[in-house]
């Protein structure tokens, strides 16, 4: 069998390239794909798809239908894609040719020859189709947003909202019945704040405003929902956006949106939560909590659904890393990650919170993640590869016991001796969860999220678990391997109560602290043991409900070392005691700061930082005080850019939940040389206070971040400091105290820690 190659033309070149301080959330990207196209030419290359090998449409027609995102080309029979696609999905979406500059791209002329052919070979193969998308800020031609007797000038209000209504509802009106649900509006969310507006691209907001003066600039979202409403009322009407899964501010910024939306009449029937993830972020549970969250809606609108519109995990971290090859070790991560994910998805498609999982292309031979967020930098994020065979990805999801291997995750833990008892020691709070949630037996039930640290002698357990079925049979195991073939299991039951381990119920759970012996293995920083967990929940007739393990899902469960996961011993956690002390905040060095240890910003992330910044730190009720002398004899702040300024960032996670996304207490504080602000999360620009004061061979620094709560003696925040070095308008270098990733501005997960003495 054949195949056209399709050559991916970008005339626009990529701007973005290398994304400072962004990780894997695509912003920006419009610029990029606004102009991009995509052609067909000769047939090159044969290849076919496997034929007797299960499928996903049936191996999930419990849960959801899965869909794909397609090129035009694909539609054509002669196409070997045209096949494929049908066998294995049952739902479909245009990948590009219904966005509005396909199918107006002349104002009146319509071209509806591809989503045509389209519609027939939904129908014809017993696929769902979706529509995507009629509201949105790119691939929109220009003319939209323009006057027609002077382009140079904007269209007025009036005129956009007739053109709006116009292309929804001829395009809604000619596939009405046909279309199972469409995207009204598309990434209507700013990635800083509120909605996107022309700083990013969009011109919906400042042109249509509030029209009915309730004081929410949201109206174009309102009429575009009514349109479609009106031209087709039975089709599912969806709100789409990416990133929501990955940001917490994200996330309740789109549940205020649709809740209030929903409040006042406006016909919205689910979000669309594209997911366009990587293999290392978000994790399973963040997403199965951005799910729950925003299914709260239902009690508003009870049919109200969530759809995952555009799956696809890239094999990358970030948009800095080159290409890589893509290795067993890579395919098998991959793999993990997608069952984790699709474990969620099926509990919560079994809870009728979720009813669509659509992938953003077939297979890899079709990503616009190849051009995306990085031109030219090939990518593997799908089930299928690039010859159309299924990868362990799709195994793992479809049949995971078919495999042989399991990925081996890795896990720093710390060094530190917490104590077992009656209440939880305080050192925990310095490690960070990770989670037990791969399903080996059921679809939902018990996981955990679980603390592990080591000392000299022994392996020290935190997990909790959820439960809320009680069954004496309860147990959590806990598998060591010490690297010469022994291995160790030691079960924990619901009702273990021993000098070793402690089990206490919780209220949608229990909770185990357990000191596990590690004899016969050599304990030191860098050495490293296998490890697995497996948590059996049984209902309260005691029957097994679930069992979830951490990492090996391919052995039904039976802790087999050869594909356990992988425990390093780390060092200590990093952490600094502050005193108790209030100093005046004027960029002067008072008497008090001489009572306060001092910290360098010695881990170095990003160039090379000649002189690192000296940190001090005190604390009252109220603040935790920051000195910082920074050494740089070039200061710059020509950045447009707060974080491509000479700066500090102080970042503060009170209650040190050490969440993978912000929670509602984390915030990133910046301060330029010159004291201005900047920042993210739960910064509270009221109640900050600093002063700076430029020194000969550098700045000084001097604020006072505030907490939430009152503070209190022995508690253990969660902190980091960066600095940011500039020159001629860029970032030449970051140093930071403790997270060397550079993540900390969206993540908690490698902070430091702060312990407030009460002295
Ligand atoms: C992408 C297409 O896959 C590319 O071929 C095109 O060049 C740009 O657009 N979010 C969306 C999709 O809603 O429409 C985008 O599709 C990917 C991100």
């Amino acid at each position: 069998m054949v195949n056209k190659k399709i050559v991916l033309k970008l005339i626009s070149a990529i701007t973005m390239g290398v994304i400072a301080n962004v990780m894997y959330i695509p912003v920006n990207y419009n610029s990029v794909y606004a102009s991009s196209k995509i052609e067909q030419s000769e047939v090159v290359q044969s290849k076919d798809y496997q034929h007797n090998i299960p499928t996903l449409r049936n191996t999930f027609s419990d849960y959801f239908e899965v869909g794909v995102g397609l090129s035009e080309g694909f539609i054509e029979s002669s196409d070997i894609h045209h096949d494929f696609l049908k066998y294995q999905y049952n739902a479909a979406v245009a990948g590009n040719f219904m966005k509005p500059d396909a199918l107006q791209p002349v104002e009146g002329t319509f071209n509806f020859t591809n989503a045509d052919k389209f519609l027939k070979y939904c129908e014809e193969n017993n696929m769902k189709m979706r529509g995507h998308t009629l509201l949105w800020h790119s691939q929109i031609p220009q003319w939209f947003f323009e006057d027609p007797t002077d382009p140079s000038k904007p269209a007025s209000r009036e005129l956009l909202l007739s053109r709006l209504k116009t292309h929804i509802q001829t395009v809604v009106g000619r596939y009405k019945g046909k279309v199972d649900s469409w995207d009204v509006v598309n990434e209507v969310l700013s990635d800083s704040n509120g909605l996107r507006g022309d700083s990013e691209g969009s011109k919906w907001k400042s042109i249509i405003g509030d029209v009915d003066g309730d004081g929410y600039d949201s109206d174009y979202i309102e009429y575009a929902f009514r349109y479609a409403y009106e031209a087709d009322p039975d089709t599912k009407l969806i709100i789409n956006d990416y990133g929501i899964e990955g940001s917490n501010r994200k996330r309740d910024e789109m549940y205020s949106l649709v809740k209030r939306l929903l409040e006042k009449g406006v016909p919205i029937d689910g979000i669309g939560l594209q997911m366009h993830i990587s293999m290392y972020s978000p994790s399973a549970q963040q997403i199965k909590e951005c799910i729950e969250n925003l299914s709260q809606l239902k009690t508003i609108n009870p049919d109200f659904k969530i759809q995952v519109t555009e799956l696809d995990m890239s094999i990358y971290n970030n948009s800095s890393e080159t290409t890589k090859e893509v290795t067993q070790n890579i395919l098998l991560q991959q793999a993990s990650q997608y069952k984790k994910i699709f474990d969620v998805f099926k509990e919560e498609a079994k809870k009728d919170n979720l009813d669509l999982v659509v992938f953003w292309g077939g297979a890899d031979d079709d990503t616009w993640l190849d051009n995306f967020p990085v031109k030219d930098r090939m990518d593997a994020p799908l089930l299928f590869d690039r010859n159309l065979q299924a990868k362990p990805a799709f195994w793992s999801i479809v049949n995971p016991k078919s495999q042989d291997r399991a990925y081996r995750q890795k896990l720093n833990i710390v060094n530190t001796t917490p104590v077992i008892g009656t209440s939880v020691d305080k050192k925990w709070s310095m490690t960070t969860a990770f989670d037990v949630d791969s399903y080996v037996y059921g679809t939902s039930g018990s996981t955990a999220s679980v603390k592990a640290l080591w000392d000299a002698n022994n392996l020290y357990i935190l997990a909790d678990v959820n439960d809320s079925t009680i069954s004496n049979k309860d147990n959590v195991k806990f598998l060591i391997n010490n690297g010469y073939g022994e291995d160790k299991v030691f079960i924990v039951n619901r009702n273990t109560d021993t000098e070793t381990v402690k089990v206490t119920s919780e209220d949608n759970g229990y909770k185990i602290q357990a000191k596990l012996p590690l004899d016969n293995i050599s304990c030191a920083v860098g050495n490293k043991i296998g490890f697995d967990i497996k948590i059996d929940n049984y209902d309260s007739n005691g029957a097994l409900n679930s069992s979830a393990v951490w990492n090996d899902y391919v052995d039904n469960g039976k802790l087999k070392s050869e594909n356990s996961g992988i425990l390093l011993f780390d060092k200590s956690p990093k952490l600094v005691e502050a005193k108790k002390g209030t100093p005046s905040i004027d960029g002067n060095i008072d008497d008090i700061w001489n009572t306060a240890n001092t910290i360098k910003t010695e881990v170095n992330v990003q160039g090379n930082i000649a002189d690192n910044a000296d940190i001090r730190t005190l604390w009252d009720e109220n603040y935790l005080y920051v000195l910082c002398e920074v050494s740089d004899s070039n200061l710059d702040k020509s950045s447009v850019n707060a974080h491509e300024q000479d700066s500090v960032e102080i970042f503060l996670d009170e209650n040190n939940a050490r969440a993978s996304a912000y929670d509602s207490d984390d915030a990133q504080y910046r301060i330029n040389y010159s004291n201005d602000h900047s920042g993210a999360g739960a910064i509270n620009y009221d109640l900050l206070k600093s002063a700076s004061k430029v020194t000969s061979n550098g700045y000084i620094l001097e604020a006072a971040i505030p907490f939430k709560n009152i503070a209190k003696a022995n508690e253990i925040m969660g902190v980091d400091f960066q600095i940011n070095d500039a020159e001629n308008g860029q970032r030449v270098g970051v140093n930071s105290w403790c997270d060397g990733t550079g993540l900390t501005w969206s993540t908690m997960n490698n902070i430091g820690n702060i312990l407030l003495d009460d002295k």
